[in-house]
């Protein structure tokens, strides 16, 4: 059986024009996104995490046409993306950002802020505006009565939420949540992660849910892309990944937080990340990798299928796992890639 994936993210680059250090005016270029792949079902959670300035925000973006790509392909309800302006993609995909503060219009009340959408896209009738915007407020746990508010007379979590229903007029089949419950207290950001929890079950919507915190990646994802230096490399069944990390780097993310019950945990390990204007060759993460190989300098490994459902960009995926006895057997299967 062949089901068409909601979103099929097709060999993905995203690059930036950057001042090369040290090097007076030479630009360089900097690979943010670099050939991914991925594929996102119907209702489902793809969790992205990675330090800071691995790409997740670029490709988050990238997939959401919001930057031009420079290469790949993005395949949303089986139709391929030409432009921004693509009306259907502004219906389907929608963004929810960290900031509340920010990407609200500060001027504007609650009540027009989710009637905008409503209005542009034509969803409903002008005198069912008024209606729909009170049950989307009730869709996402507000009241009518905060239609009449400004954002500034809201809490963060009010205003996050406001952000959600914002995205939901549209009625979007995939929502990219991009560090959405950063900025909130641990208390709030328990009530909107259920919220959004309670929305997929409730419409099927699916998310790319992008988050430095390896806590709430987990509780909100059924797969997890674990992103390094602009690429994928690992990519699984989220307690899969999360247990038995097959990649050095999800390793040492893993390692890194002290309690994974710990939610508010954040990804960072010993070294510092290598520039990412000047990747290293080979597999980017061999500096820094502590069962790296000669080869490992000079042969980029493909993200390619170790076990079932499970992707990872190593030549030694299979080496540390159980017990440190693995064989480093080949692959399972190399036709895979990012399924
Ligand atoms: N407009 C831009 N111009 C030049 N470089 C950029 C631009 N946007 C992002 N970058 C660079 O691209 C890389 C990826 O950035 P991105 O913001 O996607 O990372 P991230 O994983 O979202 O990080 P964080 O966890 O801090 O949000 C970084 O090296 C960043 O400096
Ligand atoms: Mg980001």
């Amino acid at each position: 059986m062949t089901t068409t994936p909601l979103l099929e993210v097709r060999d993905l680059s995203k690059h930036f024009m950057v001042r090369a250090r040290g090097a007076g005016r030479r630009s360089t270029t900097l690979r943010a996104v670099n050939q991914v792949s991925f594929t996102l079902a119907e209702g489902e959670t793809l969790g992205l995490v990675g330090e800071s300035g691995c790409g997740k925000s670029t490709l988050g973006r990238t997939v959401l046409r919001l930057l031009d790509p420079d290469g790949g392909a993005v395949i949303l309800e089986g139709r391929r993306l030409q432009s921004s302006h693509d009306p259907a993609l502004r219906r389907a995909a929608q963004i929810v950002f960290q900031d509340p503060y920010s990407s609200l219009p500060p001027r504007m009340r609650v009540g027009r802020i989710i009637a905008e959408p409503l209005l542009i896209h034509d969803i409903v009738a002008a005198g069912e505006v008024e209606r729909r915007v009170e049950s989307l407020l009730r869709d996402v746990g507000l009241k009518p009565e905060h239609a009449a508010a400004l954002p500034s007379q809201l809490s963060g979590g009010q205003r996050q939420r406001v952000g959600i229903a914002r995205a939901l007029a549209v009625e979007p089949r995939l929502i990219v949540a991009d560090e959405a419950v950063s900025a909130l207290d641990v208390s709030v950001q328990a009530q909107i992660l259920n919220l959004l929890k309670h929305l997929q079950k409730e419409r099927g919507i699916a998310f790319l849910f992008i988050s430095h915190d390896l806590g709430v990646v987990r509780y909100m994802s059924h797969r997890i892309a674990v992103m390094y230096l602009g690429r994928i490399v690992e990519l699984g069944v989220a307690e899969e990944v999360v247990h038995q990390p097959l990649h050095p780097y999800t390793r040492a993310l893993m390692a890194a937080v002290p309690k994974l019950e710990a939610r508010r945990a954040t990804i960072r390990i010993e070294s510092e990340p290598p520039n990412p204007a000047d990747p290293p060759t080979g597999c980017a993460f061999h500096p820094r990798c502590p069962i790296a190989e000669p080869e490992c300098s000079s042969d980029r490994p493909d993200l390619i299928r170790w076990l079932t459902g499970r992707d990872a960009a190593c030549h030694f995926a299979l080496a540390e796992t159980s017990n440190g006895t693995g064989s480093g057997a080949p692959p399972v299967d190399t036709t895979g890639g990012a399924a």
